[in-house]
């Protein structure tokens, strides 16, 4: 398949977890892929390449905006361009459930500079080049959490909520450099971080109920909805919300 065919794609936090299912399905259509990440990411570029993908691993702190100037630098030298921006990175798994008053300044702070700040400064990194090719697919990854309301993750909550306003603003904002913006809200997903982590995978597997289609949620079930709005075919489509939770959120 083909749909993103010499298409360049930055992935941040495409080490693992639904990134790399990312990743993966990016590279199978066709894409170069630039996966952007704090944890190293050996073996899935081996297995990327070992499948004739092509994909490069670039240590990046999201959260540290040199860092991130010189990884969409290095993105353009190795590949000439970037297409597309998944702001996939986030903090949540292994953030202790609590209610407000049990949150920490420094934990609030740290969440929100990972998942909001981050998304800032990957996205002002590529805004130039995406301006000067005079095209770009922005996604970004939110929560059906933001959508619905929950208790005990505050401070994730409130940034995947963000993400939904800054998609809405930048789409506007970016809508006449012919750059497109728009947010996925997965549900909740079994990933091997949350199989490994036995409170998170119990409340995942209860909120199972809460779908129209009632079964487990595995990272390639997003991957679809990505591929699109990386792709021409939603072209034409910017500053929307895509939840893909089997039916859990309506809105
Ligand atoms: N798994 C779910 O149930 C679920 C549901 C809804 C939304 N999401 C969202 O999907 C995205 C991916 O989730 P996941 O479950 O695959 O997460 P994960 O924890 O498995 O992977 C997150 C990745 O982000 C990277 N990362 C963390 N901090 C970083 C930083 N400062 N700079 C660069 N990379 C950093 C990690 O190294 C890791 O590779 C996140 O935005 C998450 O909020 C996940």
């Amino acid at each position: 398949m083909s749909r993103l065919k010499d298409r360049v794609a930055v992935i941040t936090g495409g080490s693992q977890g639904i990134g790399a299912a990312y990743a993966r399905s990016f590279t199978a259509e066709g894409a170069k892929v630039v996966i952007a990440d704090v944890a190293p990411a050996d073996n899935l570029i081996a297995e990327i390449e070992e499948v004739g993908g092509t994909a490069m691993f670039i240590e990046t702190d999201v959260t540290n905006e040199a860092a991130v100037t010189k990884m969409a630098t290095m993105a353009v030298d190795a590949f000439g361009r970037i297409d597309v921006l998944v702001n996939n990175a986030a903090l949540w798994v292994n953030i202790p459930a609590k209610p407000i008053l049990d949150i920490p300044k420094e934990e609030w702070d740290r969440v929100l500079d990972v998942n909001i700040n981050g998304m800032f400064l990957c996205t002002k990194a590529v805004v130039p080049q995406m301006r000067a090719q005079g095209y770009g697919k922005i996604i970004n990854i939110s929560s059906g959490r933001a959508l619905k309301g929950y208790t005990n993750l505050l401070h994730y909550d409130t940034s995947k909520g963000a993400v939904i306003s800054f998609t809405r603003s930048i789409a506007r904002e970016l809508g006449d450099d012919g750059i497109r913006a728009n947010t996925i809200a997965p549900g909740g997903i079994m990933t091997e971080a949350v199989l490994a982590h036995d409170v998170v995978r119990t409340h995942i597997a209860k909120g199972t109920a809460t779908r129209a289609i009632k079964r487990e949620q595995v990272p390639e079930d997003v991957v679809g909805a990505c591929i699109f709005l990386a792709s021409a075919e939603s072209d034409f489509i910017t500053g929307q919300v895509l939840a893909v939770d089997g039916g859990s959120a309506m809105n």
